[in-house]
């Protein structure tokens, strides 16, 4: 992956310095006020590339960046600005004692699911395949590395907590068999219809609330003070998931996606309903028992994943409800060599039109994919 376009003072800033050889950045960083960064693209984008050289990195930026001092202070300043957004738009849940945070966890999400938009819902129901591709080109920021922020917790844990992420993470990198991962299993339903795969290819053309779901991951992730709010924020992202994934390969399956297009989907449906259970009881509440300080911030990072999820479901529904894209920018999604499965599924499109129901069961609710 290359560096993309700057989108504002920020990226421009950072981005023509990371060009070039490791030396003192010269910031001048002045970030938005807390009530718009989780939407600033500028913001968002600039602390996804400085968070991005811990992950792969970009082929265009010399990799001894990634510890790059001065960096890492202009990162720790987007990343300010982050923390101070997220405790502006997402209130801290009473605080509760360690042994009722598994309680916590479910009642914040079935208040979320009770009050929020479902995205999956209106994919079952009322999405075309260009809106579904989509859907699938925001998804990619995180499912192309998917589990991999979460990870970051293992060595900060010990005992019952760490062995229930790792248990969680083995199933989502595959257990030990490489097409089984989820990253690959996405690359697969990328590939299916009709978009590029490659890491990062849609990073310019998907909107700040988009980039801000990765980056509260890799936030809580790389930070140890945040291990609490990192277990909280998967334990929502598992708990939400099963139920819509099913959504998800429902409208696929609608589309004309074969069975390799929709096992992404499919898979989760299963997993994450076990994946929630362990994350619940044997990460968020073992490790509460274990650290009971941490409780508050359990439920706080549960909490910010459910609301930046769902402002990121409102942007899309909201752009797709005025018959706009969701997407920033304009152009073909198609990815290379990618195009005729593509007009394949449109075919199929047409097709199956007729089979879908005009009113879905509402015994699936939910948001998303974890
Ligand atoms: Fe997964
Ligand atoms: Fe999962």
């Amino acid at each position: 992956m290359r560096l993309p376009p700057a989108r504002g003072p920020l990226t421009a800033g950072i981005f023509a310095q990371l060009g070039g050889p490791p030396r003192e950045l010269e910031p001048p960083l002045t970030t938005p006020p807390p009530a718009w960064a989780l939407d600033d693209g500028d913001l968002q984008l600039a602390l996804f590339a400085c968070y991005e050289l811990h992950y792969r990195g970009f082929d265009d930026v010399d990799d001894h960046w990634e510890w790059q001092p001065s960096l890492l202070a202009a990162r720790r300043k987007l990343e300010h600005c982050l923390e101070s957004a997220l405790a502006f738009a997402v209130p801290r849940p009473p605080a509760v004692p360690p042994q009722q945070v598994r309680h916590a966890l479910a009642g914040l999400v079935a208040e979320e699911e009770a009050s929020g938009p479902s995205l999956a819902a209106h994919l079952q129901r009322e999405a075309d395949l260009e809106r579904f591709r989509e859907f699938v080109v925001h998804r990619s920021i995180y499912h192309l590395k998917e589990a991999d922020p979460h990870t970051w917790a293992i060595p900060r844990l010990h005992g019952g907590p760490k062995a229930a992420l790792v248990e969680i993470q083995a199933d989502e990198y595959g257990g030990g068999r490489a097409e089984r991962m989820h990253a690959e299993l996405f690359r697969t339903t990328m590939t299916g219809l009709g978009l590029d795969d490659s890491y990062g290819a849609y990073l310019s053309r998907v909107p700040g609330i988009t980039l801000a779901v990765s980056n509260v991951m890799s936030l809580f992730g790389l930070h140890r003070r945040l291990r609490g709010a990192l277990a909280g924020h998967l334990a929502a992202l598992e708990m939400t998931s099963s139920l819509p994934n099913r959504r998800y390969a429902l409208a696929l399956r609608h589309l004309g996606g074969d069975a390799a297009t929709t096992r992404f989907y499919e898979e989760h449906v299963q997993a994450d309903a076990v994946h929630e259970q362990v994350a619940a009881h044997d990460l968020c509440a073992g490790l509460a028992a274990q650290e009971p300080a941490l409780s508050g911030d359990i439920l706080y990072g549960a909490a910010c994943a459910l609301a930046v999820e769902r402002r990121w479901a409102e942007h899309v529904m909201d752009r797709w409800q005025r018959g706009a894209s969701s997407l920033e920018g304009h152009g073909d999604l198609a990815g290379h060599g990618s195009r005729r499965h593509a007009l394949e599924c449109d075919a199929i499109e047409g097709e199956v039109a007729a089979a879908r129901p005009s009113r879905v069961p509402s015994r699936f609710p939910g948001r998303h994919a974890g």
